[in-house]
C-alpha cells in the first residue's frame, strides 16, 4: 500500500529483518547486455551497493551483510581480480568518511591472512574507524567463503581442545558460532540473491539455518531503494516456524 504524497511500498515495523545478506549477483551480465566491459558492471555494483546500505538503514535494518568477494572469486582472469581489489580500495578511502558521519559501524568477515599487504590496514581502519557508531552495522564479506570460515572456527576450537583449555564436550552451537567470522552478529533473517541464479554459492553456509531464501531477476547494477522494499514487503508475509508448528510471534528484532 503506497504511503500517503510517497510511491513507497509501506512497510511495517515490526515485520522488518534484523539481519539482511545480500548476493550481489550479475554485474557481468549486466555490462555485456550493454556490450560494456565486465569491469563497468562492477563499478556500477558499488553505486548499487551505496543504495542498498542507504535504503537498508532507512527501513530499520540492523545488520546488513554484502558478499564483496568470494573465496573462490580467485579463479577469476588476474584483470578482473584486479578491478575488483581496487574497486574495495577506492570505496573505503572515498566512503569510510561518508559511513562514518551516517553513523554506519563496518565488520569485515572472510580470511584476512591472504590479501594484499595494503588492503588489510584499509579494512582494519574501516572497523576501528567505525567501531563505536550505533547506526546499522554493514558487514562486507570479503575474500569470504563459509567453508573457509568453518574451517578456520573449527581449527581455533580444535587448538583450544588440544591445549587443554576446553573438552570436546564443552563444544556447542554457542562456540562454534563465537568462533566463526560473524561472532557477536545475529543470524541473518533474509538472503537474498540478485541476477535470477538460486543457489547459496557458500555464502553463510552455517548463520543461514532458518534464513527466508529470496531470489530475484534484476541484475545486481539494477538493484534499487525500491525493489529492495519490495524485497522487504514479500519478507513480511513469509511464515517463519523456526522448526516448530506455529509461526514465530516475532519475525525479527529489528526496530
Ligand atoms: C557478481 O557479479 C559480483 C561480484 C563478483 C562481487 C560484487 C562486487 C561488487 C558489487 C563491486 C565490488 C565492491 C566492493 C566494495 C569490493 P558477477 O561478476 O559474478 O556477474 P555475472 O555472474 O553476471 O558474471
Amino acid at each position: 500500500m503506497p504511503r500517503s504524497g510517497s510511491h513507497m511500498t509501506h512497510l511495517s515495523p515490526s515485520r522488518i529483518p534484523s539481519h539482511v545478506a545480500i548476493i550481489m549477483d550479475g554485474n557481468g551480465r549486466w555490462a555485456s547486455a550493454r556490450g560494456l566491459p565486465r569491469a563497468m558492471g562492477h563499478r556500477k555494483g558499488v553505486e548499487a551497493l551505496r543504495e542498498a546500505v542507504r535504503a537498508a538503514s532507512e527501513c530499520g535494518i540492523s545488520y546488513l551483510t554484502l558478499f564483496a568477494f568470494s573465496s573462490e572469486n580467485w579463479s577469476r582472469p588476474e584483470g578482473e581480480i584486479s578491478d575488483l581489489m581496487g574497486l574495495l580500495r577506492t570505496f573505503i578511502r572515498r566512503d569510510l568518511a561518508v559511513l562514518h558521519r551516517e553513523n554506519v559501524r563496518i565488520r569485515v568477515i572472510g580470511d584476512r591472512t591472504t590479501l594484499a599487504s595494503d588492503i588489510l590496514p584499509l579494512l582494519l581502519e574501516a572497523e576501528e574507524t567505525t567501531q563505536d557508531n550505533s547506526g546499522i552495522t554493514l558487514v562486507i564479506a570479503f575474500n569470504y567463503g563459509a567453508r573457509d570460515e568453518i574451517v578456520r572456527a573449527m581449527r581455533r576450537l580444535a587448538g583450544e581442545v588440544a591445549a587443554g583449555r576446553i573438552d570436546p564436550e564443552d563444544i556447542t552451537a554457542g562456540r562454534i558460532e563465537a568462533a566463526l567470522d560473524t561472532a557477536g552478529i545475529p543470524d541473518p533473517d533474509l538472503i537474498i540473491r540478485t541476477s535470477g541464479e538460486e543457489r547459496l554459492s557458500n555464502f553463510l553456509l552455517w548463520q543461514a539455518a532458518y534464513a527466508e531464501l529470496m531470489f530475484i531477476p534484476d541484475f545486481w547494477p539494477d538493484f534499487s531503494r525500491e525493489t529492495f522494499r519490495a524485497a522487504l514487503a514479500r519478507y513480511a508475509g513469509r511464515e517463519r516456524r523456526f522448526g516448530g508448528l506455529q509461526p514465530a510471534t516475532t519475525l525479527a528484532v529489528g526496530s
